[in-house]
């Protein structure tokens, strides 16, 4: 599949859940593979990443077996019980398995190597490998990108660490490292970011302490296994959550089983200050996440300033949210979101390309966008889209055909199978007007 054609609809409607979140499927992966004794994960993604992920546990001498493409059952081997994969571990796209690995494998009895896609190959590595190696981890990037090359058989010392950006997939690296380390590790964090590793590293026995922005790991013996229900991940949700505000009224969306971790919803917060109604209902836990259904009510939007407090609690989301900001009434403005530069593509590049090649007018900031909405009529033309292999952009962009006045090709989809395999048939069924094309 080379591209999508999203033809023009105007309503969604129906029931749907979406599939497991990712961030939770590539951590149950590693931290079942170093636990003592068996993990059975369901609601495990099945996408491309989290498989890479999954083979590459698999090539450390970790049993997974997959009984059904969303369970898999962990025969942890122990945290000494890895062994050398003995060839380079291909990551493919996924920047969340090359960070947390990076982690993981600094701190064994073998040197390993890391490489990925065309993609990944570009993405910054330093800002893992820089506070590995103060723990005494001997990592060598390429100008600071992959292969990463992993010389085992280090001792590691806990560290103090600040971190300069706010990111889950560093902190993250760091928390794994530190597991094997001789002391307690602290980092600092100059914002909020997903707390995943945090709650399960918890589940699995390890003391980890909070205290705001900082948290503190105490190397432990073993890990405890621990079964796990993973949530819908609320990262593909938010693609139907702005479609069913977009849509024109009535009936709505409901999505069921949704991963409504408060780190990781700030989406949900910015939409409703721009006047969207999305009602929380059933509010549940499921292992250590907090899980609801969503239903989604088609609503007028306004533009608004969003507050940088909430950029990174909605990292992922940015691009659909520069959807809806472009069927808002008014100027929508994000700025503190340097890191949308460095993800799968350039996201504010490939975001700016996208809304020009649709009619939408906006600038384009270092840090963010600064859109211009037009809530009544259509706020795209049609068009063609580039979404420089990047997921995220081109579901957004299939989105955006609620709102068009003409079907948009969305070109270099193949990707979107990295974090929402079946995404074209689920969006069918609640109507979008979305078809593959070669
Ligand atoms: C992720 C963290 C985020 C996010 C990525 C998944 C994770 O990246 O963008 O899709 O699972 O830890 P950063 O932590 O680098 O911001």
């Amino acid at each position: 599949m080379q591209g999508f054609t999203a033809h023009p609809v105007m309503r969604v409607s129906g029931t749907m859940t979406v599939p497991g979140d990712k961030s939770i499927s590539h951590r149950a992966l590693m931290l079942s593979g170093i636990a003592e004794g068996v993990s059975e994960v369901s609601g495990f993604l099945a996408s491309e990443d989290c498989l890479a992920s999954l083979a590459a546990m698999r090539a450390l001498g970790v049993r997974i077996e997959q009984p059904s493409a969303t369970r898999v059952v962990i025969h942890g081997v122990g945290m000494r019980g890895l062994h050398g994969a003995g060839r380079p571990l291909d990551m493919g796209n996924a920047g969340t398995a090359i960070r947390l690995f990076t982690g993981l494998l600094s701190a064994q009895a073998f040197d390993s190597q890391l490489i990925g896609d065309a993609s990944l190959m570009k993405r910054p590595m330093e800002r893992v490998a820089k506070p590995l190696r103060e723990m005494g981890a001997d990592i060598r990037t390429r100008n600071g990108t992959p292969p990463v090359d992993i010389g085992g058989s280090r001792r590691l010392r806990g560290i103090d660490y600040r971190m300069p950006i706010a990111s889950a997939q560093v902190k993250s690296a760091i928390l794994l490292a530190s597991l094997y380390a001789a002391e307690p590790t602290t980092i600092t964090a100059p914002a909020v970011s997903r707390d995943h590793s945090e709650r399960m590293l918890k589940g699995c026995g390890v003391t980890v302490i909070t205290d705001g922005l900082r948290i503190t790991l105490h190397p432990p013996q073993r890990l405890a296994s621990q079964d796990l229900t993973v949530p819908g991940d609320f990262s593909s949700a938010a693609f139907f959550i702005v479609a069913g505000l977009l849509a024109a009224p009535p009936p709505g969306l409901l999505i069921q089983n949704v991963g409504l971790n408060p780190t990781r919803t700030g989406l949900l917060e910015i939409l409703r200050r721009m006047g969207g109604q999305v009602d929380i209902l059933n509010p549940r836990e499921s292992g250590a996440e907090p899980v609801a259904d969503l239903r989604v009510s088609a609503s007028p939007l306004h533009g608004i300033e969003v507050p940088k407090d909430l950029v990174s609690l909605a990292i992922d989301e940015l691009p659909v949210l520069f959807i809806a900001a472009a069927c808002a009434q008014g100027e929508t403005q994000v700025t503190g979101a340097e890191e949308l530069r460095v993800k799968e593509s350039d996201r504010i590049a490939a975001m700016s390309e996208g809304l020009a090649a649709l009619g939408v007018v906006h600038t384009a900031l270092p840090d963010g966008m600064r859109i211009e909405g037009r809530e009544k009529g259509s706020a795209f033309t049609g068009g063609t889209i580039n979404s420089f292999g990047d997921h995220r952009i081109a579901m957004s962009f299939a989105i955006a055909s609620l709102r068009a006045a003409g079907a948009i090709e969305i070109r270099d989809v193949a990707n979107v199978a990295t974090s929402f395999p079946g995404f074209v048939p689920l969006a069918q069924s609640v109507g979008l007007g979305l078809r593959e094309s070669a």
